[in-house]
């Protein structure tokens, strides 16, 4: 007697699948071995791995004015390190953010005037900017309905960067690569990234959590950092001191110089002639990495692995050995990278880790996250060893922006997978003025070189091969 009836059909299925898969691996193996090069290769045509030069700075591939990241300065040809500096047109973000904690005001929009005009807005522009965002803000006419709500993702940045595609259906003027259409495009684009993300997320929430999905109105005197909290929540109610952190994590993720993956693929883009909503699109896609935005979401499951593997989180040893086990790949996601630690540009530190912890700090006593907080410490001060050991050389590993933000978040009650979607938010205002000045000054497009490494073969008829 048979244990179990498997009717005919399930089983053709199952052989079907097996016989599938089995060819998938066939197939797998084939292109593995058809994409291999010799390592010797890539010195001997003297490639720029990752567009970097040998002493790991990045190859110059265009002049900005948008924003300037200071690492380290050259003398004679020798990197030297320094504290690190983020600078956007020439302002200090240090400067920027003590400016608006001291008035108590928000500052994105602050930034975006910055970034977008060039200069710091005097209150009437920015009084008026505040007005066209919130004006902006509203979606076209059952964008929610048709683009998000019929089309549930799970992913949040895939789901902008579709709803960005999409928004090109609904503009009249899509093409159109004046600098006057890109800007009306570009503050559009700014003032309703909030709005497609927080959906986006209620309606995945809804779809694939089956938990209550709540759509909330903004509010039209809100800031973007209000805007997001209040729509984000059910009862829509926030603390200033929340709205005030999470503008704070904007103004610092606005920006971030030409040569960053997702900046430049959207000049990339840009150079090529292509209209907005596919220039800032790739943008988003390329932010998705890991290596990129996609880091502050690994640091929290890097955070909670080093949670559950490290009994006395006090104890430096214990989180070292930790630390060791993750570079060597027998712990966390088995990549050997520690997430939120090391950066192309910043040596000594990178300003935007500091301000943020150093902000942070106050409302994580309050809300009861110091010992995740101290953890994340431990990990800035440990790794830097850690990397020099395992890896040689002398380059210095300071703590990254998203060591912080994740836990920022967390505590900020914003759903961990709004953590990236947040850093596009933010950075949509740098992509854009990126986006305009390639197509205001760049005038040539974007085009690199491949060596053929393939040797020739003859061409054979099919009924021969
Ligand atoms: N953990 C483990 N290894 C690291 C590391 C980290 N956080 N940061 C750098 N390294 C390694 C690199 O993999 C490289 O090793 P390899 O020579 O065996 O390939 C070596 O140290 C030197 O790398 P470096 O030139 O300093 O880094 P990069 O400029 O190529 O890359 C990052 C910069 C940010 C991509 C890299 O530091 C990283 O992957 N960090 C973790 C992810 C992260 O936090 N990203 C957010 C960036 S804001």
């Amino acid at each position: 007697m048979k244990m179990f009836n498997i009717p005919m059909h399930n089983q053709e299925m199952t052989e079907a699948a097996a016989a599938h898969e089995k060819s998938l691996e066939q197939l797998t193996e084939q292109l593995t071995s058809c994409n291999v090069f010799d390592p010797e290769d890539f010195q001997r045509y003297h490639v720029k791995r990752g567009l970097r030069n040998s002493d790991g700075t990045g190859v110059l591939a265009g002049l900005t004015n948008v924003c300037n990241v200071h690492g380290y300065v050259l003398d004679e040809g020798e990197k030297s390190p320094i504290d690190g500096q983020l600078v956007y047109r020439g302002v200090d973000v240090t400067e920027l953010v003590r400016g608006c904690i001291a008035e108590n005001r928000f500052g994105y929009e602050e930034c975006v005037w910055l970034l977008l005009f060039g200069s710091l807005p005097t209150r009437a522009q920015l009084d008026s900017l505040r007005d066209v965002l919130a004006y902006y803000r509203e979606l076209p006419e059952g964008f929610i309905e048709d683009m998000i709500l019929r089309a549930p993702c799970k992913d949040i940045m895939n789901k902008l960067a579709s709803s960005v595609l999409a928004l090109y259906a609904y503009d009249e003027n899509p093409d159109d690569t004046s600098i006057k259409n890109v800007l009306r495009q570009s503050l559009q684009l700014i003032a309703r990234m909030p709005q497609i993300m927080v959906a986006s997320y209620q309606v995945k929430r809804r779809y694939f959590d089956h938990k209550s999905m709540y759509v909330h109105s903004p509010k039209q005197e809100h800031s973007m950092a209000e805007t997001i909290l209040r729509t984000m929540r059910s009862n829509k109610s926030f603390e200033e001191e929340e709205a005030h952190l999470l503008d704070l994590c904007l103004v610092l993720h606005a920006e971030h110089g030409g040569g960053n993956n997702s900046t430049f693929v959207t000049r990339a883009v840009s150079s090529s002639g292509s209209d907005t909503y596919s220039a800032i699109a790739a943008g988003i896609g390329a932010l998705k990495g890991p290596k990129h935005g996609g880091a502050n979401l690994k640091v929290i499951e890097m955070l909670h692995a080093i949670e559950e593997g490290v009994d006395n989180w006090e104890d430096d040893s214990q989180v070292k050995d930790f630390l060791y086990k993750l570079v060597s790949k027998e712990a966390g996601d088995r990549s050997g990278l520690i997430y939120g630690m090391g950066h192309a540009v910043y040596t000594k530190s990178d300003p935007r880790a500091v301000i943020l912890k150093e902000n942070a700090m106050k409302l994580a006593g309050r809300k009861g996250y110091e010992a995740q907080f101290r953890l994340l410490d431990a990990v800035e001060r440990l790794t830097p060893e850690i990397l020099a050991e395992r890896k040689g050389g002398d380059k210095l590993i300071c703590a990254n922006v998203d060591l912080y933000s994740g836990l920022v978040y967390e505590m900020l009650g914003i759903p961990v997978e709004l953590n990236t979607p947040i850093f596009a938010v933010a950075r949509m205002a740098g992509w854009c003025a990126h986006r305009i000045e390639e197509i205001a000054t760049g005038g040539r497009i974007m085009r690199p070189a491949y060596k053929a490494m393939s040797s020739p073969k003859a061409y054979v008829p099919l009924s021969e091969r």
